[in-house]
């Protein structure tokens, strides 16, 4: 399958409404297109049909319980998908559009397959102005998961979610970098409590401010009991791994630089750091990539996804970063990174 990548900057544009409405033509014949979000890329198709369900999962080499997101233009419209409440929309009025995805109980509308046979689906309604164009042209639903290949790290622009997909989509949507950069926050709605499944760009704290009770899945920070089950399919799965070896280091700022000094000689230069601007003039600035300054977690957010991919073609023998806090958008960030290092913490 040849794809067609085509940039959009403005949703204005006669070229840009041309390929928009191109791409809602490929949708409705049941085809792909990468769309760009606010969080990361998305892998869309027809959110109402079984069978773009199946093309999106075997195009990811995604297991097909796994379940999908549905994005939609405006809160309003999960009425038609699923069975909304008073909460919904507290959290509807506060955070939407933007990186929140609600899990509620599911009509027939949506396909079994596209939520992995649960009984429940995922909502989200995207802020990135290209997703809610083709959403509005398409005027259905798109499921989409990240539009990474299943296994790598969720792409964070255009390029990235080519190098994973290019031949297995009808079409590429440009729309640049990624703003936020983490996948959305995902919670699961049960009467008047929410359950965190997925920490993302709308924070802990925030969600608390909505609902007196919250609850935060296990499987957010520890690591998963043989044969335990949790509520997030996805959770299951490995993830955001990079080929190379990935070691969080627990301890000070001085310690990290120590530490990794000290590993480079000792083997001959051979560990790629992710490490905070600045650290790169004591850390011998070879393999090394920075995400920010050192307390700024909403550009670590947008660069974290990018540096494993970046850090993974060094060919070292290891990838060093900070173990990041629990706090804020950190949880976020603990969350990925913990498992794109498969839960291999150092204490320095
Ligand atoms: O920011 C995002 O959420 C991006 C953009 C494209 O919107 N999408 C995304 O989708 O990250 P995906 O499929 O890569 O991750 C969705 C997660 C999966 O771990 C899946 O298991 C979980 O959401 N999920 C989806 N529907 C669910 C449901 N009904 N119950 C429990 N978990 C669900
Ligand atoms: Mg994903």
């Amino acid at each position: 399958m040849e794809t067609r990548i085509v940039k959009i900057n403005s949703t204005d544009g006669e070229d840009a409404k041309k390929a928009l409405r191109d791409a809602a033509d490929i949708l409705r014949r049941g085809g792909l297109v990468v769309m760009p979000t606010e969080t990361v890329y998305g892998l869309g198709g027809d959110a109402t049909s079984a069978d773009a369900a199946e093309k999106i999962y075997r195009a990811k080499g995604r297991p097909s319980n796994n379940p999908l997101i549905i994005h939609i233009a405006s809160p309003e419209e999960a009425e038609g998908y699923c069975h909304t409440s008073l909460l919904y929309y507290r959290l509807a009025e506060a955070f939407m559009p933007g990186p929140l995805t609600v899990i509620m109980p599911k009509k027939d509308t949506v396909p079994l397959s596209v939520t992995g046979g649960l009984d429940t689906v995922a909502v989200r309604c995207p802020a990135h102005k290209v997703a809610g164009a083709l959403i509005r042209e398409f005027g259905r639903p798109i499921a989409a998961p990240s539009a990474n290949v299943s296994g790598r790290p969720s792409p964070t622009c255009a390029e990235y979610a080519a190098e994973d997909l290019s031949g297995r989509v009808d079409m590429i949507i440009d729309g640049g970098e990624c703003e936020i950069g983490l996948e959305s926050t995902i919670v699961k709605i049960d009467g008047d409590s929410l359950t965190l499944l997925r920490p993302g760009g709308i924070t802990l704290d925030a969600l608390n401010m909505i609902c007196e009770s919250v609850s935060v899945s296990r499987a957010v920070t520890e690591q998963l009991r043989e044969g335990e089950t949790v509520e997030s399919p996805g959770m299951m799965y490995r993830h955001y791994s990079p080929r190379t070896p990935v070691v969080l280091l627990d301890g000070g700022d001085e310690d990290f630089v120590s530490f990794i000094c000290y590993e480079q000689q000792r083997t001959g230069g051979k560990c790629a750091v992710i490490c905070y601007d600045g650290e790169e003039k004591f850390v011998g600035e070879k393999n090394v990539i920075t995400i920010g300054e050192r307390d700024d977690l909403a550009s670590h957010g947008k660069h974290l996804f990018t540096a494993l991919r970046v850090a993974d073609t060094f060919g070292c023998e290891v990838i060093y970063a900070h173990l990041p806090p629990k706090n804020g958008l950190g949880l976020a960030l603990y969350n990925r990174m913990i498992r794109a290092a498969a839960h291999t913490v150092r204490k320095i």
